[in-house]
């Protein structure tokens, strides 16, 4: 089977190296002629574990190709994914398909014979018809015989474990029009080595498919939040929100994943699909409550670090100087969209502090978004004559630092630890004014 990935970014380049690996002849297309010429000359242009090895591999097997043709690639295509962006439109949070819809019309002009075409982007619940409708009213011809089917096929990777994700899937969720059966054939047929591991694939109907992305992400948001305001009562109660979170976690039905307290989520999907929910839901006259507390609460979160980190350096970081270990929203990659990085780093240069920040793989991302800070090679680099060390991303390379050797590179002991990656009794014990989430010091 032949297929093309139209938009080759994160999601487009990850599920098309790895159909590619399932054996299936893919294309990943882009209109940027730069991304494709830099592809094909095996340069990523993201950063994911054990992606570059899969793309070459599947590269010389020749199973996987970069082009900027696109209609030549659909053309041979029996299925062809839209993976390109769905920004956060300016101003009233919806989601921008500007470039779904584009790219449903240049798919349009280019179909030859059945086809399927996948919206693997997270889109509204109700865009799976439009792009049908904007094919039909493109092709009478091909809507006249039924020869296309719009299907809905949400992804649900994680950054840093997208390709693990993809092979090992907890479901697959497919949304057909009119229940098709050729479409389901061709869906079934794609993901056969995930039917044979006995994955759990769930055919719905394409509107119910589409929210599904949102409520998964908005209820995995909801449960972070959860966890965060739970760790403040903790804080305030003398109670200790690891064990709480432990303890509710044991609980099947509740599920101990998703429950680290943190300085609030970031990241691609979570703020963008949280918000987009709030206006689906809105536009529905069915508000989410819940989804526009945990927005607002997630922004004031951020805000709060800053005030934590300042509160902890005695109420002033005026002429201070703060290490700041960890940039990126999460570990393992090198994406800052909506890190609170963005939000605390700001607020402490407000506030007179003057920030020392490094991260493994966020600094080339980091310079254009936080020009005003400096940049250091490594955690004891940044900790050279700091009064305070702000732990930001769980980086494994944060998790066993020499604490001696950073107490004498220090100029002051306070250690703010917003992801609770040490103990306080140890910290405590080497010397340091330590500060976590949720946990008596
Ligand atoms: C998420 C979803 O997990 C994935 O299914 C979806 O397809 C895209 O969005 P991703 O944004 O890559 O993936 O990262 P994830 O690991 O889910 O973390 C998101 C944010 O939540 C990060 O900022 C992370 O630090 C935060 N988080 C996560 C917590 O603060 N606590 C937790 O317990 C888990």
């Amino acid at each position: 089977m032949r297929i093309v990935l139209v938009g080759s970014g994160y999601v487009g380049l990850v599920s098309g190296a790895c159909f590619a690996e399932f054996g299936i002849d893919v294309t990943c297309v882009d209109r940027d002629a730069a991304k494709i010429a830099s592809l094909e000359a095996g340069v990523m242009p993201i950063y994911e574990p054990g992606l570059e090895d899969l793309v070459s591999r599947n590269v010389r097997a020749g199973r996987l190709a970069f082009s900027g043709d696109l209609p030549a690639a659909v053309a041979a295509a029996s299925a062809v994914f839209i993976a390109v962006g769905t920004p956060t439109r300016r101003g009233d949070g919806h989601a921008d398909l500007t470039y779904v819809f584009a790219a449903a019309r240049e798919i349009a002009a280019s179909l030859r014979g059945y086809t399927v075409i996948v919206t693997k982007s997270t889109v509204p619940v109700g865009t799976g018809r439009k792009v049908a409708a904007i094919i039909a009213e493109a092709r009478p011809d091909l809507a006249e015989g039924r020869d296309f089917d719009v299907v809905s096929n949400p992804e649900f990777l994680r950054e840093g474990s997208a390709i693990t994700d993809f092979m090992h899937p907890d479901r697959v969720v497919i949304g057909l029009t009119d229940g098709s059966e050729a479409a389901r054939a061709v869906m079934r047929e794609l993901y056969r080595p995930l039917f044979l591991r006995d994955t759990p694939i769930l055919f719905t109907g394409i509107e119910t498919a589409e929210l599904i992305k949102y409520a998964a992400n908005s209820f995995l948001a909801t449960k972070i939040s959860f966890i965060n305001e739970i760790a403040d009562l903790c804080e305030k109660l003398g109670a200790n929100v690891q064990e709480v979170a432990t303890g509710i976690g044991l609980d099947g039905r509740i599920g101990k994943k998703f429950l680290h307290p943190g300085p609030g989520f970031g990241g691609s999907c979570f703020p963008k699909d949280c918000l987009a929910l709030v206006r689906i839901g809105r536009e529905a006259q069915s508000p989410l409550s819940i989804v526009e507390a945990v927005v607002s609460f997630n922004d004031a979160r951020k805000r709060q670090m800053a005030e934590r980190i300042i509160a902890a350096c005695g109420g002033s970081v005026a002429g201070k100087r703060i290490a700041l270990l960890g940039l990126t929203f999460k570990p393992n990659t090198d994406d800052m969209r909506e890190s609170p990085s963005l939000v605390v780093v700001p607020l402490l240069r407000e506030a007179g502090a003057e920030v020392v920040a490094c991260d493994p793989e966020g600094i080339a991302e980091a310079k254009k978004l936080l020009p005003s800070i400096t940049y250091a090679e490594s955690a004891s680099a940044a900790a050279e004559g700091a009064d305070a060390l702000v732990l930001l991303t769980e980086w494994n390379q944060f998790r066993a630092l020499d604490w001696a050797e950073m107490k004498r590179r220090m100029r002051g002991h306070v250690v703010v630890d917003l992801r609770n990656i040490y103990r306080p009794d140890q910290m405590t014990a080497a010397g340091f004014a330590y500060h976590s989430i949720g946990r008596p010091s």
